[in-house]
């Protein structure tokens, strides 16, 4: 089969991939706990709901405008004044299907073939494939003090002539990691000096824990014209649970937002106008649904750290925010695909391998499914990795035998 060269660069998502494999194993009635999901489990906003279906009974479902309907985008803007601060027009706001397109096409925007963008490592698995996508380059940059938090002349070390993007995502998926406002405030000062782009992924920027407070990156910002290379990506997926709906968007400059546009348009156009809708519900609604969610994943996250932290040779690291653990299993293995596939046959638990995130020898477990799945997933890890378990295990009235060593 004759395939485009670029096409044969792009790997399938490792995250959707397991996904997949979680659905075949439950509908053969297998009991699997499913710690790679990346989404909550709780329900869409009622508002949300009311909203689409108001639409929905109109039986007059349309075509969307490319950047999105005028209610999503003055909501988008409402939002962006709470949350940041900061009051944009309606050219400056682009509505796409999932922050996912946002990313893609503000990139598709941006990069020319060669032209690289650069991102901290463990970074999310789609960022590498976006800028092959544009015949562009990805180049990760791992924090050289072994931490998840990286350091600014790390990244300014990666700084060349063909560096047209930084890309940063905070809180982090895969770490949970939240950068400090010092860094974020280094990043947009080096992009405003090298005259870059800097694209926040703020997606889990409601998100977090202990007491911790969202960073704005405006306000570390000297220029906030219209020539600012600043792109403020966010949607709904994570913080209402609404990751079905699929709409994001992307805050900008109103040229980039004008070609971002064009492009949107002749992609897929507006995202569908009764998810645009829902998400115009979700924002202008009653918020307490984030504050109940953003509680539960802290507990969670508390929980799956006690149980990991009595886990014998693992490394783990508290997350700050989001809903993923990245801890190091290295001693149990070299290869984290051996290491999640390990665990998948043996004992039913998905784990994403961390080498999808750019870093060997980690897992990615997520802690927004149940206490019960947290506890008994990772339970389950340790028995089948722990050379010194017991010799069974009971999953339900299952016995498992352990039978390697
Ligand atoms: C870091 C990051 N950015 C963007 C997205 C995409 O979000 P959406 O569902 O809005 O496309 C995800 C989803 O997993 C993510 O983890």
């Amino acid at each position: 089969m004759s395939i485009s060269q670029i096409a044969r660069t792009i790997s399938a998502s490792p995250t959707l991939t397991l996904n997949e494999k979680a659905a075949i194993l439950r509908e053969k009635g297998e009991p699997v706990i499913h710690l790679g999901a990346g989404e909550p489990k709780s329900k869409a906003p009622m508002d949300a709901i009311m909203a689409a279906a108001a639409h929905l009974n109109t039986g007059e479902i349309r075509y969307a405008p490319a950047d999105g309907v005028p209610a999503l985008k003055k909501a988008i803007i409402h939002y962006t004044e709470e949350h940041y601060n900061r009051l944009v027009e309606p050219e400056n706001v682009m509505a796409s299907g999932g922050a996912k397109q946002a990313i893609m096409v503000a990139l598709q925007a941006i990069l020319n073939p060669q032209e690289e963008v650069i991102y901290p490592a463990p970074y999310w698995v789609s960022y590498p494939e976006m800028a092959k996508l544009c015949g562009a380059i990805g180049v990760p940059v791992l924090p050289e003090d072994g931490t998840f938090y990286p350091r600014i002349q790390d990244i300014e070390q990666k700084v060349g002539s063909y560096t047209k993007a930084i890309l940063i995502n905070s809180p982090n998926n895969p770490t949970g990691a939240m950068y400090s406002k010092e860094f974020i405030a280094d990043v947009v000062d080096l992009c405003e000096k090298r005259d870059l782009y800097l694209i926040m992924d703020d997606i889990y920027h409601r998100l977090i824990f202990d007491n911790r407070r969202p960073i704005n990156c405006y306000e570390y910002a000297k220029d906030l014209s219209e020539n600012s290379k600043l792109i403020v990506i966010n949607g709904i997926s994570k913080q209402y649970a609404m990751t079905g709906f699929r709409i994001g968007w992307a805050v900008a400059n109103k040229k980039l937002i004008e070609v971002m546009t064009n492009i949107q348009g002749h992609q897929t156009g507006g995202p569908s106008v009764v998810l645009q809708k829902a998400a115009v519900g979700a924002i202008n609604g009653i918020q307490s649904s984030v504050e109940n969610l953003r509680v539960t994943l802290e507990n969670n996250r508390n929980v799956m750290i006690e149980n990991l932290n009595s886990f014998e040779g693992i490394k783990v690291t508290k997350p700050d925010g989001a809903f993923y653990c990245f801890a190091d299993f290295s001693v149990y293995g070299k290869e984290s695909t051996k290491i999640s596939e390990f665990l998948i046959n043996k004992v039913l638990v998905l784990a994403v391998p961390g080498v999808e995130f750019g870093m060997e020898g980690y897992l990615r477990m997520s802690f927004c499914g149940s206490i019960k799945d947290i506890t008994e997933g990772v339970e389950r890890m340790k028995w089948a990795l722990d050379p010194n378990s017991p010799n069974e295990l009971y999953i339900g009235d299952r016995k498992l035998v352990r039978d390697w060593t």
